[in-house]
């Protein structure tokens, strides 16, 4: 059985563990973070969605067989593959993905060329809910082929640059992309005031606004104020701590401009839903800072931390995180996201007591 698997750029030994976990395989190709391997596992994506994985972020099907781009009509052999592989019925979208691939034609064109005659033969093209994604993976000089339920899907796509590839999604900062994943991978639990930790230039804290958050933001950094501006943010820098119920109501970002070491409580009129962490420190430090605002969250609380990894030994990272938030927070998911880089993203649950004072989503 072949599968295309998106792994982590930078612990890519880890991801290999991971997969080695599930079954022996093969790495028939590999261009960066992508690989296509060869197993006798017939369920490696399911097995590998119930391992709860951290390092591989995405996995699917190929169909057996490949086209050489050296093949003369290697996009007609393509065309036959999917066509076989295709349900006799059901609505389709098609996604290809290009990898280092010294074709002459772009993944758009194959998307076009694919989807022309495939309406030509009468078949539904559904770009936001088809029944099935049709899926070409063009790496190094091969071609592999695909075809997925869309509704069995881990992901609803295969490849994620492209996917979240959209300069206006995420303005501020690129570390924003960091939490447009993150909201997208973890069921995020809907609240109304955030804490964002070491948040300048602002990029979280405008993915924030987007989810209907107020937000306290913390940092000694300077945020992208005009730009909040523009958008009809209303930005309040206080001289001084405690926030008050007034700032909170008149504001959209209150921003603390100041170290979060010395902020160990915001006041009686900031209780909030979710804390994220963003701060440039090994999760250790960063964690000893966080709980100093225990006395701010509701109960039931989500974190969003990124799990900084000095070095890449992400696993020994883990183990220390998880000792820091031990009997503080529930550990829901950790995740190495597309975007991170040498890091990792971790969601959490707040156990301090009571019911949360929130709906889930
Ligand atoms: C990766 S950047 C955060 C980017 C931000 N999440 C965004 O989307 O724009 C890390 C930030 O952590 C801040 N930082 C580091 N140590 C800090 C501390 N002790 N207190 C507050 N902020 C801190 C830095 O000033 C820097 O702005």
């Amino acid at each position: 059985m072949l599968y295309f698997a998106i792994t982590s750029n930078s612990f890519r030994k880890s991801s290999i563990d991971e997969l080695n976990k599930i079954s022996q395989f093969k790495i028939l190709d590999e261009f960066l973070n992508s690989m296509v391997i060869e197993s006798e596992e017939r369920d490696f994506v399911g097995k590998l969605i119930q391992s709860s994985p951290i390092f591989i972020y995405n996995m699917a099907s190929l169909q057996d067989g490949v086209a050489k781009i050296t093949e003369e009509n290697y996009l007609e052999i393509l065309y036959q593959k999917l066509h076989q592989a295709l349900p006799k019925e059901g609505s389709l979208k098609i996604e290809c993905v290009d990898l280092n691939c010294k074709t002459s034609y772009s993944a758009k064109e194959i998307e076009i060329f694919m989807g022309e005659r495939l309406e030509a033969e009468g078949r539904a093209i559904d770009l936001k809910s088809p029944d099935y994604l049709a899926y070409v993976i063009m790496i190094n000089d091969h071609c592999y082929s695909g075809v997925s339920d869309f509704r069995k899907l881990w992901k609803k796509f295969i490849e994620p640059e492209r996917h979240y590839h959209t300069n206006a999604k995420y303005p501020i900062s690129r570390s924003e992309l960091k939490l447009i994943q993150a909201f997208d991978e973890f069921e995020v639990r809907q609240g109304t005031i955030a804490i964002d930790l070491g948040a300048a230039p602002g990029g979280w804290s405008n993915c924030l606004l987007r989810h209907k958050y107020k937000v306290i933001a913390i940092d000694n950094g300077l945020l992208e104020y005009e730009k909040f501006k523009n958008n009809g943010t209303r930005v309040k820098i206080p001289e001084s701590l405690p926030i008050k119920h007034y700032d909170i109501e008149t504001n959209d970002i209150i921003h603390i401009k100041s170290n979060a070491r010395d902020v160990s409580y915001l006041g009686d009129a900031v209780k909030v839903d979710l804390i994220l962490d963003d701060m440039n420190m090994e999760p250790e430090a960063s964690v000893s800072i966080l709980l100093n605002l225990l006395g701010n969250l509701n109960p039931g609380a989500g974190l969003i931390l990124t799990v900084k990894c000095i070095n890449r030994k992400a696993e020994l990272h883990i183990r220390k995180t998880e000792k820091a938030l031990s009997g503080k927070f529930k550990i829901i998911s950790i995740r190495c996201l597309p975007a991170n880089r040498q890091e990792l993203t971790l969601y959490a649950s707040y156990l301090g007591g009571g019911k949360p004072a929130f709906s889930q989503k």
